[in-house]
């Protein structure tokens, strides 16, 4: 009996000891295809050479220092790329490091707010998302989300979010209808709802760019990423968009080690 505290208390999970390329590698030599790179992670592979290398060197430097007091090179070094390499018009002026994707949703949710705050409008503080969605496990992330199994149990835990559907063209795009009118129909949802909850009361849009762990690598259709934008702005409303770094730019970042 492992004295781990498991995901699932009933299985026996195998000890891996080793990873190779997309493979993981358990203590008595079997061979795993990591064929999601574990929930999208480790998408560079299990022994990138140049990621290890940067590892070992940064270890052997500084491990630790407390960011309330000090700043530190690679941190510097990854913001300023991450800066550098923000798509065009996206604004991006500074970045937070975090821990854990639920960490930067609750971040995100934290500064939203502070956002607000320091602009006189204490009212808003009501947060849109879609249905489904995955935005992390803690508390904050879990209650903006929604994944019916994995809420339930806590939903008396949870801040009440108010959802518009994800524009899922495979189930939802009507036959009579063009991608862009289908954007237009899905987008307007997000306008009815800002209307409905009242703009001055409406913190933030939260989506991702791509649904990942509800939907399976859900895009979305033409325009919609524009329309919505446009209509966060005439109302006010921060649009949060978090999607996992290393799968936008994992290969990418490389040449910066
Ligand atoms: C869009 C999105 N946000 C947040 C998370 C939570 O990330 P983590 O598991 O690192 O806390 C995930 C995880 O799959 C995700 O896909």
């Amino acid at each position: 009996m492992s004295a781990l505290f498991q995901r699932n208390l009933h299985a026996n999970l195998p000890n891996v000891v080793k990873g190779k390329g997309n493979y993981l590698i358990d203590e008595t030599g079997k061979k795993y295809l990591d064929a999601c790179g574990g929930a999208a992670v480790s998408c560079l592979g299990h022994d990138c050479a140049p990621v290890i290398s940067a590892i070992k060197q940064q270890v052997d430097k500084l491990c630790f220092a407390h960011t309330g007091y000090f700043s530190n090179e690679p941190a510097e070094k990854l913001a300023s790329w991450l800066v550098d390499h923000a798509p065009a018009g996206t604004g991006a002026g500074s970045i937070m490091l975090l821990g854990s994707g639920s960490e930067a949703m609750e971040a995100a949710l934290k500064l939203a707010r502070q956002y607000h705050l320091e602009n006189g409008e204490q009212d808003r503080s009501k947060v849109i998302a879609r249905k489904p969605s995955y935005h992390g496990n803690t508390l904050g992330a879990l209650a903006t989300g929604y994944h019916e199994g994995r809420r339930a149990p806590y939903a008396p835990l949870l801040r009440e979010t108010h959802y518009i559907d994800v524009p899922y063209r495979y189930r939802m795009m009507r036959e009579d209808e063009t991608e862009a009118e289908f954007a237009a129909r899905l987008a307007q949802q997000l306008e009815d709802k800002i209307e409905e909850l009242g703009a001055q009361n409406v913190m933030a849009f939260v989506l991702e760019p791509v649904v990942g762990a509800t939907l399976g690598c859900v895009t979305s259709p033409k325009a919609y990423f524009k329309t919505i934008r446009e209509i966060c702005d005439k109302h006010g409303v921060l649009l949060v968009s978090l999607m996992k770094l290393c799968v936008a730019w994992g290969e990418q970042a490389l040449p910066m080690l």
